[in-house]
């Protein structure tokens, strides 16, 4: 396994060669609930304070990357409620095309917009770490005609990100359809699939795949968390379905990457953990934005992947210092800042 230090500093993407992504996922709103700690089964506990926050894998994933300067469209589905009119008014602001975002009428002959029941342990030592239950709602009503009436924005992007809250045969369509069009497929498989659900044919149409210890255990059930000796050959495993790069994050342990047969560990940037929610998308965009960007540029080696994962881990830290999922997510010139250790916590 090779180890190398985080560089020094790495260039700022200039605006004019804004990298154009895709993104397929949920749009949640998160129903969040500091507590002393996380309750035992049949167990009530008096919390804190409670926030609402946008979230959802995709949101989140979708408005980091915005915020990172790429161009973004969005592919999912709301509500025709509160939260729905919410999600649609903030990704404009945000400067995400939502084009293909559907709005769905309520139920019977609808769904209702996503929801995300949120506890965030508020120990001292508890970091912030989140448990989260989500109600998927509209999220779960994308066809794979509707991803076809998208394919002009998924065979136009550089790159197409996708999570697993959204119905996995149109997932795996989207995929189709990008790997067909040439665009890089970033799959964040997320949240981890329950046993026998996850389509073995999906991977061989993921260039980049994305995993926390509880997805890449769900994946592979040899990967402990606990012994690193097990991760290049999980990882290598996963690659072996398909993907380039197989990427497992630890949250503040960083994360493993493995690309061109090696190994890399990418450390964690300090900050206080205060609210972890989003973390992982924070991550995932920054890393699709870097790995893009060099695409484009030309050359994709090691190195560069490196680069990538740097700047995932720069942006997941970032995101884990402030409360909220989407709130929380980082600017380009923020991640730069931490890139460079110039990176200062406001509130
Ligand atoms: O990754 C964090 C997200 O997972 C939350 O925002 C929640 O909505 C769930 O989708």
């Amino acid at each position: 396994m090779s180890t190398t230090p985080n560089p020094p500093s790495t260039p700022a993407q200039a605006d004019d060669d804004a990298v154009r992504l895709c993104v397929f996922g949920s749009l949640n709103m998160d129903l969040v609930i500091r507590a002393p700690r996380f309750p035992t089964p049949g167990e009530t506990i008096v919390g804190g304070r409670f926030a609402r926050f946008p979230g959802g894998k995709g949101a989140n994933q979708a408005v980091a990357a915005a915020r990172l300067g790429a161009a973004v469209s969005m592919i999912g589905a709301v509500g025709d409620d509160e939260y729905g009119r919410k999600f649609m008014a903030l990704l404009k602001a945000e400067g995400v095309s939502t084009r293909h975002i559907a709005v769905r009428p309520p139920p019977p002959a609808g769904a209702p917009t996503g929801v995300g029941v949120v506890t965030i342990d508020d120990s001292e030592d508890g970091k912030g770490q989140n448990s989260i239950v989500v109600a998927l709602g509209a999220n779960m009503t994308i066809t794979p005609a509707e991803v076809d009436a998208a394919k002009e924005v998924i065979s136009q992007a550089d790159m197409l990100l996708m999570q697993l809250e959204a119905p996995l045969e149109s997932i795996a369509h989207a995929a189709h359809i990008a790997k067909d069009a040439g665009a890089t497929v970033l799959l964040n498989a997320a949240p981890a699939p329950a046993p026998g659900t996850f389509p073995p044919g999906l991977l061989a149409d993921v260039d980049v795949l994305i995993v926390n210890e509880f997805e890449g255990r769900a994946l592979r059930p040899r990967l402990d968390p606990a012994d690193e000796s097990t991760f290049e050959d999980e990882l290598r495993a996963l690659a072996g379905h398909g993907p380039r790069c197989a990427v497992l994050t630890l949250g503040d342990r960083g994360a493993r990457v493995y690309f061109d047969k090696s190994l890399a560990s990418i450390p964690a940037y300090p900050a206080a953990s205060v609210d972890t929610v989003g973390a992982g998308d924070a991550f995932c965009a920054a890393f699709a934005c870097r790995w893009a960007w060099h695409q484009i540029g030309g050359s994709l080696d090691a190195l560069n992947v490196h680069d990538a994962a740097c700047w995932g881990c720069a942006a997941g830290s970032i995101a884990v210092a402030r409360h909220g999922a989407i709130p929380s997510l980082p600017t380009r010139g923020e991640v730069a800042s931490m890139l460079r250790g110039g990176w200062v916590a406001s509130a």
